[in-house]
């Protein structure tokens, strides 16, 4: 009964707030169009530092904050703060817990799991100011804030000589895909993004502002399982001089026809009989339908990336170049040009918010399955080429990024749980929504494409990258199946965020 009250009077304070109207402006401006009895966001405003902003709902700067990647089952809000400074993040989640109101943390936006649509109501909590990078004396460290983005951390380093692990993907963010282990074009060399991580401030559920390194018990769970356990203002990386400045890559076309024998020459070059991918090299594929070189089906797109030269090397080309793909391109430049080549730069569409519904269904994969892989590209053509079919701008991702870097850490180091690992696969079902029928045939496709993946590869579990994950997987998928990793992450659930505010992303729990 108690637990009853406590739920509505956080509703009736929502529904309250809902009517608030108001336009952008500094935190200090009094709202007085907020009406008695909604929570009165002047008083957070007075909190607040004088660079901090408060976005009420009905506002173009509330609009254009909240708007995401993929339109798919996202958050709700009734006011965004876009905090300037680490107390003013500290005050917000006060603000938050006082008055019983949700609060999720956005930074990025490309975050696409459908659990996050549990949020209906309540505070988001941006972090686009908290965007400082500063590089260390010595060169070996660099402190950033929470809300950097990636490609903004690279140029920052790289004009200083210097690199670190980000995420491929210029317009995400740095922490979104650290605070889930990150996969990046360096982790052949350093390991994943969350295994640079030294120290971070982290603002927990209650309001109390931490720093964890590795003397925390925390620190271990903000490596996989981050996003449950706080806000996180800023943190310290490690960085290192620029080492390989060049890269190459080598795009060639092949059709569907050999989607068999292409997976197997992959297989036999680095994937089998104990063979690994060569720490220089990272071998992506994407298959997407384009008509205008093959009107019947999807074609095969196969990356070969190369650091440290400006052609790659031929006996990496060659195998492919064998079997006869429809055309070849060769390209040469820096290690900024990558997410140029493979189309994940500031202007490419991934970084445009278009109204678009973008869910992926990954699975890790230890190598390929040419059966698998041959009823996958089947039904993935169905789905794409077909004039009545909605998915026809759907793209299938193959990551084959080298491992040496993340297999030379502890399997049990963080909780990321698939260094065991080599291929990051998963159908990117794109559609204009169209309501629950469509979603729901779109969770069946990604669904069905996914089981015929884990049957081929011999696994007993399923699993799957957090960070691109659907949202109807299970946190044993998310997290990893062993005992030791659940207990461990409840555990730390129970003890920092026992009332689970942190649990809108991927929760443990
Ligand atoms: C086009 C594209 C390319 C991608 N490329 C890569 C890649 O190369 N490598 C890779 O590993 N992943 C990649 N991803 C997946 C990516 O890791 C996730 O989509 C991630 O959630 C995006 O983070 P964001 O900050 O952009 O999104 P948001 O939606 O803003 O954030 C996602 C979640 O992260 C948490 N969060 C973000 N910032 C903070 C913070 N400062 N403190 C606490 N919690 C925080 C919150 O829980 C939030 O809900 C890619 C995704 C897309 C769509
Ligand atoms: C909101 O709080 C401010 C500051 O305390 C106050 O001046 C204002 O009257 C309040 N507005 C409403 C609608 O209660
Ligand atoms: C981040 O990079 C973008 C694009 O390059 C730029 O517009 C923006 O000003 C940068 N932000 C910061 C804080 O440097
Ligand atoms: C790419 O690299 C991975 C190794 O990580 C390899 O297994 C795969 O076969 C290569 N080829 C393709 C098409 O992904
Ligand atoms: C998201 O999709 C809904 C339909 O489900 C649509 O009404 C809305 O306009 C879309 N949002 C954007 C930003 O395009
Ligand atoms: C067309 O696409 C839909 C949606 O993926 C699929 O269910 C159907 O089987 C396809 N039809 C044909 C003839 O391939
Ligand atoms: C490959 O996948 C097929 C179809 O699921 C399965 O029958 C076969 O056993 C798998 N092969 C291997 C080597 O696991």
């Amino acid at each position: 009964m108690h637990h009853y009250k406590l739920k509505l009077a956080a509703f009736l304070a929502w529904a309250a707030t809902v009517t608030c109207r108001g336009v952008p402006a500094p935190s200090h401006e009094a709202r007085e169009d907020c009406p008695a009895g909604s929570v009165n966001y002047t008083q957070l405003a007075k909190k607040l530092s004088r660079t901090a902003q408060i976005y009420l709902s009905g506002s173009d700067a509330f609009d254009a904050a909240v708007a995401r990647w993929s339109n798919l089952s996202t958050p709700v809000a009734n006011v965004v703060v876009v905090p300037s400074t680490e107390h003013d993040v500290v005050e917000t989640v006060n603000f938050a817990n006082w008055h019983s109101l949700p609060f999720l943390t956005t930074n990025g936006v490309h975050g696409s799991i459908t659990t996050l649509g549990k949020m209906i109501h309540g505070i988001e909590i941006h972090m686009s100011q908290l965007n400082s990078i500063a590089i260390a004396k010595n060169g070996k460290t660099a402190t950033i804030g929470g809300g950097v983005m990636s490609k903004n951390l690279t140029d920052a380093l790289w004009a200083a000589g210097k690199q670190t692990v980000t995420g491929t993907c210029e317009c995400v963010s740095y922490l979104g895909p650290g605070l889930g282990g990150g996969h990046g074009w360096l982790q052949g060399r350093y390991g994943l993004v969350s295994d640079q991580f030294v120290s971070m401030n982290v603002v927990l559920a209650n309001g109390n502002l931490i720093t964890v390194d590795k003397n925390s018990e925390l620190f271990w769970a903000m490596k996989g399982a981050g996003h449950n356990f706080g806000i996180v203002t800023s943190m310290t990386s490690k960085i290192y001089d620029i080492q390989h400045p060049n890269y190459a890559m080598e795009t060639l076309i092949f059709s569907g026809d050999q989607v068999e024998a292409v997976y197997k020459v992959a297989n036999e070059q680095w994937l089998t009989n104990g063979k690994t991918m060569p720490v220089d090299l990272i071998n992506w594929s994407y298959w997407y339908f384009d008509p205008t070189t093959d009107p019947d089906k999807p074609v095969i797109a196969m990356y070969l990336i190369q650091e440290g030269v400006n052609a790659v090397d031929a006996a990496y080309t060659k195998p492919f170049l064998k079997l006869g793909p429809i055309t070849t391109q060769a390209l040469s430049g820096t290690y900024r040009d990558l997410a140029a080549w493979t189309g994940i730069s500031l202007d490419a569409t991934p970084c445009q918010k278009t109204g678009n519904a973008n869910p992926r269904f990954p699975i890790y994969l230890k190598s390929y399955n040419t059966t698998a892989q041959g009823l996958v590209y089947d039904l993935f053509r169905q789905a794409t080429t077909n004039a009545s079919s909605p998915f026809s701008n759907s793209l299938f991702m193959f990551e084959g990024y080298s491992q040496q870097g993340v297999k030379a850490i502890r399997e049990d180091a963080s909780a990321f749980a698939y260094r065991e690992d080599n291929l990051l696969v998963a159908p990117l079902l794109t559609y204009t929504p169209n309501g629950p029928g469509l979603d729901e045939v779109a969770s069946k496709l990604g669904n069905q494409i996914r089981q015929i993946l884990y049957e081929g590869s011999g696994e007993t579990s399923l699993n799957t990258y957090v960070n691109y994950a659907y949202g109807d997987e299970t946190p044993l998928a998310w997290y990893g199946s062993d005992a030791w990793r659940q207990n461990r992450l409840h555990a730390l659930k129970r003890n920092f965020d026992p009332m689970g505010k942190f649990s809108f992303y991927a929760p443990i729990a």
